[in-house]
């Protein structure tokens, strides 16, 4: 049986994934905050046959980070949908929050960028870490973690439910009978639940992919639950190659009881990476980064990424008895706790000394043949069906994989010479959901 082909999706973030990056590249500073940076990004990596562009969101940020990072946050969906208008191919992946949208804006939302972009839409459903956003919002509290989970359950549940209110084929366009489209084929959902309810049909038909294609990143079991339920695309992993692979078979597992094909879910964990020409130039590219990282960003990004907020804490003290033993907000703050536990009178500063912020991707340095060996070897022990491909810095590292990393894949008969289609669902070789009401 000759191998499956690869997919690669690019994590796209200013000057690069490594918190260095803005620091060592040679462009403007600002220059992360206009569309040509977005632009130049997604073209390379359509350049590179890729099968889509991502957008992670932070709606709120705590301030450490404008002191430390550059600082970006736009509205996803308003990045997408400008990049739809300078690509053609390439799928369009947008972060979008279940604890702080309404599931009809979102679907909305989503949708609207489905059609503009001709079927390139998808949605990273994140329950959103940061406790912040309440704040931003006015709303007293940040729900805790497994609320915030039952509540994206049906979330997710009156998304789909949105996005099949019209029939695929609803519009007629019956000019001599003065009929645009079929009222029988609108269906409304009439949901009641728990967290929502919702009424009505969405202003506009179907779009092109019947529903954008659903993507979920979280690592914690009731995760990994959403992800089984729904997810047809899975963003994250475990660092080493066999837990990957146990990971990927227990996701598939799960998939197979909640009733879905496992051929429908496809694994892509995040993974930095930085290259060189040769190994020694890729380390002292690496070696670079991490010597300008600064400790304070560590501890500070440590505290935000697991989902507590860095002004409230003291680094030179360990976590308090009492925080330890109170609910852990996310599967990070669940490995700080883990951690703070086997290490009782280590500082937060101690503790976090040796982490890297962001998404627990693994890091890879090295050349283009080593990362073609590398990612054949993790799809040959059946850990991943391709990468979520973060560049440490940007657009170096992605041009790189596209002029380096992606012809050796090509020749070896594991990478696409040409898109075979138009949608994001045609690249992931996803089938496009009929109508379910
Ligand atoms: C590649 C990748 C991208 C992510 N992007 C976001 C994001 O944009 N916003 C967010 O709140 N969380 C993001 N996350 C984090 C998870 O989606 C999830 O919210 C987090 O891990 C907390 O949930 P958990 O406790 O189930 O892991 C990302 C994770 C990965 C691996």
């Amino acid at each position: 049986m000759s191998p499956r082909p690869l997919h690669f999706n690019a994590f796209v973030w200013p000057n690069g994934y490594h918190e260095s990056a803005w620091r060592v590249v040679e462009d403007d500073v600002r220059g992360v905050l206009g569309l040509p940076y977005y632009a130049n990004i997604a073209r390379i990596a359509e350049a590179g046959l890729m099968d889509s562009i991502f957008l992670a969101d932070n709606i709120a940020i705590a301030q450490y980070r404008a002191t430390h990072l550059p600082q970006t946050q736009f509205d996803p969906i308003s990045v997408l949908s400008a990049l739809a208008a300078v690509t053609s191919n390439i799928g369009l992946i947008g972060t979008g929050s279940t604890t702080y949208s309404k599931p009809w804006e979102l679907a909305r939302r989503f949708a609207t960028l489905d059609h503009l972009s001709g079927g390139r839409a998808g949605w990273n459903i994140v329950t959103t870490i940061t406790p912040l956003v309440a704040a931003a919002f006015g709303e007293p509290a940040h729900p805790e973690h497994a609320d915030r989970y039952a509540m994206a359950h049906e979330f997710v549940d009156v998304v789909t439910r949105a996005w099949d209110s019209w029939e695929d084929d609803a519009v007629v366009g019956d000019r001599a009978g003065g009929v645009w489209a079929d009222r029988s084929k609108l269906h409304d959902p009439h949901f009641r639940g728990e967290y929502y309810n919702s009424e009505g049909v969405l202003p506009f038909p179907r779009s092109p992919q019947g529903r954008p294609v659903l993507v979920q990143a979280g690592q914690s079991a009731a995760g990994i639950g959403l992800a089984a339920r729904y997810a047809e695309l899975v963003f994250s992993g475990p660092p080493t190659l066999e837990a990957a692979a146990d990971f990927r078979t227990d996701l598939h597992a799960q998939v197979v009881a909640a009733g879905r094909d496992p051929e429908h879910v496809l694994v892509m964990p995040a993974l930095m990476i930085t290259l060189g020409g040769t190994e020694a130039e890729a380390q002292d590219r690496a070696r670079q980064l991490e010597e300008l990282a600064s400790p304070d960003f560590r501890w500070q990004n440590a505290l935000y990424t697991a989902g507590l907020d860095p002004d409230a804490y003291d680094p030179d003290a360990p976590l308090s008895a009492e925080l330890l033993s109170g609910p852990a907000p996310s599967s990070r703050a669940e490995q700080l706790f883990a951690a703070a536990r086997a290490r009782p009178d280590a500082s937060l500063r101690e503790l976090t000394d040796q982490t890297s912020g962001g998404a627990g991707q693994m890091h890879f340095i090295g050349t283009p043949d080593q990362l073609a060996d590398h990612v054949i070897r993790w799809q040959d022990a059946g850990a991943v069906d391709g990468f979520t491909i973060m560049g440490s810095t940007l657009p170096y590292e992605l041009s790189t994989f596209v002029d380096h990393v992606v012809p050796i894949l090509q020749r070896r008969g594991r990478y696409r010479t040409e898109y075979a289609g138009s949608t994001l669902r045609d690249h992931l070789g996803l089938q496009r959901p009929s109508v379910n009401h």
